[in-house]
């Protein structure tokens, strides 16, 4: 029986510091990021690894997700960086050092700027591209690595690309979603088949422990905002469909429906994807709920409401009165974690949540949030859903991208002027809570008892 994997996830542009040979870079040198920031060092990760690992290995993890970063391993097309490549490899092993089963992402928003310049995951190449790179990182270190996420939440960056504007190239253009949700989905499937095909012996600690190949799905709770309104209503289940259901919908072999009805074209199909499984799980990050309005709409705070164009006739609304906030206005809800859980069991493959986690600058808010989200995590493996492990983003405060360093993740705090670490009462309280479980399971009874003992 495999232990529970408690962990805590990051991403490479977001810790490592100077990655300057993807998009994002680029973007943020053209002042796109808030207060004019730019990665620039971040947690200076690159350097400083070893204690990061150690930081994980304290709070009695025993995985840890992170991200590959492409540009570094390709930063030019067809150029190798073999210093790169090692320095993954090392890290892997640091991790094997500590008992951290690593989780790889391939993909997390960034890509290199040469491919970019290509036009990104708009163009047919992408996907060969894209093969070409995960190749040399599984011929590297597909010995040793037993979970793999393909692409961190394909769905928020085509959106935060061609729709919402707030990810490079950041073009307002419909057809671009289609196109790259297609590119996606067949740089998924080419990296899913390279990972199952090219890893044949196993190496390592973590060698028994079968090779499992998933996407983290980003899922949000869509709610009317006028709960009996007809067209709220109608447009919520466009968005639920679109954002939440399209991707677990194409990787299980089912319906590929990348397009919404009169406003996003429909994506042309992947044979390859048709009728088989592409995952052998799926990676949930979870954050919020949000409601979804419709114009004509008389509200009192009916400005905020459309913050992406003014003229859309269809908004977002973050919040209501009432609700608990995070630093980035986002709403504490974690009965959404339960529920999307419970939808995604309808595919029949194991889930993780890959992602989970607070902007809470102070940590008053952190701790709860903590308990409240396990305690779904808890009740849903009660409920008979095959849930396998929770990765809390994040382990350290990071570059929050279009968010500069405003907002804060970790359950480690990092001062950028020092590099200095700490880590917070939350951290101590997932210590606690992983310790309480001993790598098996979260229990309703147990975070009661702990939840009360602390008296949050
Ligand atoms: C997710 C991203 C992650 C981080 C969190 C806050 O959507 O995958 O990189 O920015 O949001």
């Amino acid at each position: 029986m495999t232990a529970f994997l408690w962990g805590a996830a990051t991403s490479s542009h977001q810790i490592e510091g100077n990655n300057i040979h993807n998009d994002w870079w680029d973007w943020e040198s053209q002042g796109n990021i808030e207060g004019g920031e730019g990665s620039g060092l971040t947690c200076d990760h690159w350097n400083r690894f070893a204690e990061d690992l150690d930081l994980a290995r304290d709070l009695g993890l025993n995985s840890y997700r992170f991200s590959v970063e492409w540009s570094r391993i390709e930063p030019e097309c067809g150029r190798w960086n073999k210093e790169a490549l090692d320095w993954y490899e090392n890290l892997i092993g640091e991790c094997e050092k500590r008992n951290l089963i690593p989780m790889l992402t391939l993909h997390h928003f960034t890509t290199p700027l040469w491919f970019a310049r290509e036009g990104g995951f708009t163009t047919e190449k992408s996907a060969n591209w894209f093969a070409g790179y995960v190749k040399r990182v599984v011929e590297r270190v597909g010995k040793r690595v037993p979970l793999w996420c393909t692409l961190n939440e394909p769905n928020t960056l085509v959106v935060g690309q061609y729709i919402a504007s707030y990810m490079p190239p950041a073009t307002y253009s419909p057809r671009s979603v289609s196109k790259a949700s297609r590119n996606l989905l067949r740089a998924h499937v080419q990296a899913y088949d390279i990972i199952h095909s090219k890893i044949q012996k196993r190496e390592g600690p973590f060698r028994d422990h079968p090779i499992a190949v998933g996407i983290a799905h980003n899922m949000i709770d869509f709610h009317p905002l006028r709960t009996l309104h007809p067209i709220d209503r109608m447009v919520t289940s466009l968005f639920r469909r679109f954002y939440n259901r399209s991707w677990p919908d194409a990787v299980t072999g089912n319906e590929q429906h990348f397009g919404v009805l009169g406003i996003i074209p429909m994506a042309a199909q992947v044979p390859q994807a048709r009728g088989r499984k592409t995952v052998d799980f799926l990676g949930v990050n979870y954050y919020t709920r949000v409601f979804v309005a419709c114009r004509p709409f008389n509200h009192g705070d009916s400005p905020d409401l459309f913050p992406t164009a003014s003229s859309s006739p269809v908004g977002i609304v973050f919040s209501k009165k009432g609700d608990r906030l995070s630093d980035l206005g986002w709403a504490i809800h974690p009965t959404g974690l339960g529920d999307m859980c419970h939808f995604l069991k309808g595919y029949g493959v194991p889930l993780y949540i890959t992602e989970n986690g607070i902007a809470d600058h102070d940590d008053d808010l952190r701790p709860d949030y903590l308990f409240s989200h396990l305690t779904q995590v808890a009740q849903a493996i009660t409920e008979g859903i095959d849930l396998r492990g929770y990765f809390h983003w994040s382990l350290l405060d990071n570059f929050e991208w279009v968010k500069g360093f405003g907002p804060r993740f970790g359950l480690c705090a990092v001062d950028y002027k020092t590099q200095k670490r700490s880590i917070r009462r939350s951290g101590q309280l997932y210590r606690e809570i992983i310790a309480a479980h001993g790598y098996s399971a979260p229990s309703v009874s147990t975070l009661e008892t702990l939840c009360n003992q602390e008296s949050l």
